[in-house]
């Protein structure tokens, strides 16, 4: 099992969502995870219905059986910084460089110097070993940027690596690079059931494997529930009209003051059905292509009643019943 879980994905189709629920999956039976943000955004505080996360490791989720979750919104100044100073012992002139503009350089100038910063903070939490030398975390799980950049994002200490010849920055990107291109790493992606992000899925997957970085699991996310099957499909097709009718009035539906009340049903009710076949034949192309990713492949529910902390854990037992822990 790969101990640094990255998760990427088409926008909004549920990246920190899901990066927070196989979190808590993966902490589930005293484990202990890291769950990392790169994007500034907040959007784990959000769902774990906290306040902002500041740039320091906290623990924000208890997991079932006594797991814990922490979470580390990454702010990439504040990581440069700390990079400045691990490897250049600079302690106010760090300040002083902020203020001449060097973290602007590192940050927007040379944006591949900031993913440096980012997969190394990842990579290092990774890594990190206590006193009695046992790993700090079991597992690490990144909230990424989107399929379109995750490649370029991952791939970038390959660049700077280039970059810099000899010299610390060429040292961090190295290891950083070793950690992400093995085994220990895999890029899981989310998905929906709709052409554009099982197409973007496809392509993700096809950048990722030519880079040669570890794809993990397609996750489809918020898959609506099954009401008919094929059979039942077919039923609707060709049941004739009036046959309906009588089942409906014999279930009671349709009312008994006016004529013929429950053939008015009809009607509405076959184009509900003709609507959800529709919905299943599209749906159905696309696990199809999925299903030629050669990938593991996992369904989330769609929760009816909107995400909450509740529906959180709901998800990360969903994810530990199809084996993703
Ligand atoms: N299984 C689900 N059931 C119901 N709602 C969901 C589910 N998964 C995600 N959502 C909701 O969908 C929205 C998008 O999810 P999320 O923020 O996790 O996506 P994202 O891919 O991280 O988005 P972005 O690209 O903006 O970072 C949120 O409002 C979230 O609460
Ligand atoms: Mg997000």
């Amino acid at each position: 099992m790969s101990r640094l879980q990255v998760v990427s994905g088409k926008g909004g189709t549920g990246k920190t969502t899901v990066a927070a629920a196989l979190a808590l999956a993966l902490a589930t039976e005293g484990k202990r995870t890291l769950l990392v943000e790169v994007e500034g955004r907040q959007g784990i505080a959000q769902l774990f219905e906290t306040e902002a996360l500041p740039y320091e490791e906290r623990k924000i989720a208890v997991a079932p059986g006594g797991g814990e979750v922490y979470a580390l919104a990454i702010d990439p100044e504040l990581a440069l910084l700390d990079y400045l100073q691990m490897f250049y012992k600079l302690g106010s002139a760090g300040r002083a460089l902020k203020k001449l503009g060097a973290i602007d350089f590192a940050t927007t100038i040379a944006p591949g110097v900031r993913d440096v910063l980012l997969t190394g903070k990842a990579c290092e939490a990774v890594r990190r070993k206590d006193k009695a030398g046992r790993f700090v975390y079991d597992y690490v799980v990144m909230d990424a940027p989107p399929t379109g950049r995750i490649t370029r994002f991952l791939n970038v200490n390959d660049e700077v690596a280039g970059l810099a010849r000899i010299g610390p920055i060429h040292n961090q990107a190295q290891a950083v690079m070793r950690v992400l291109k093995s085994p220990e790493t895999a890029v899981h992606l989310v998905t929906l059931l709709e052409e554009m992000p099982v197409q973007e899925t496809a392509d993700g997957i096809a950048e990722l494997r030519a880079a040669r970085l570890p794809v993990g699991r397609v996750i489809v996310n918020m898959v609506r529930p099954r009401l008919l099957d094929a059979a039942d499909l077919d039923l609707a097709r060709t049941v004739p009209h009036s046959d309906l009718a009588r089942s409906l009035s014999a279930a009671g539906l349709g009312g008994a003051h006016h004529g013929r009340p429950a053939e008015r049903l009809v009607a509405p009710l076959l184009a509900q059905a003709d609507e959800y076949a529709e919905r299943y034949a599209l749906e159905h192309e696309q696990r199809a292509a999925l299903g030629e990713l050669g990938l593991p492949l996992h369904e989330l529910p769609l929760l009816a009643e909107g995400m909450d902390l509740a529906g959180l854990y709901e998800l990360a037992t969903e994810l530990r019943k199809q084996g993703t822990t």
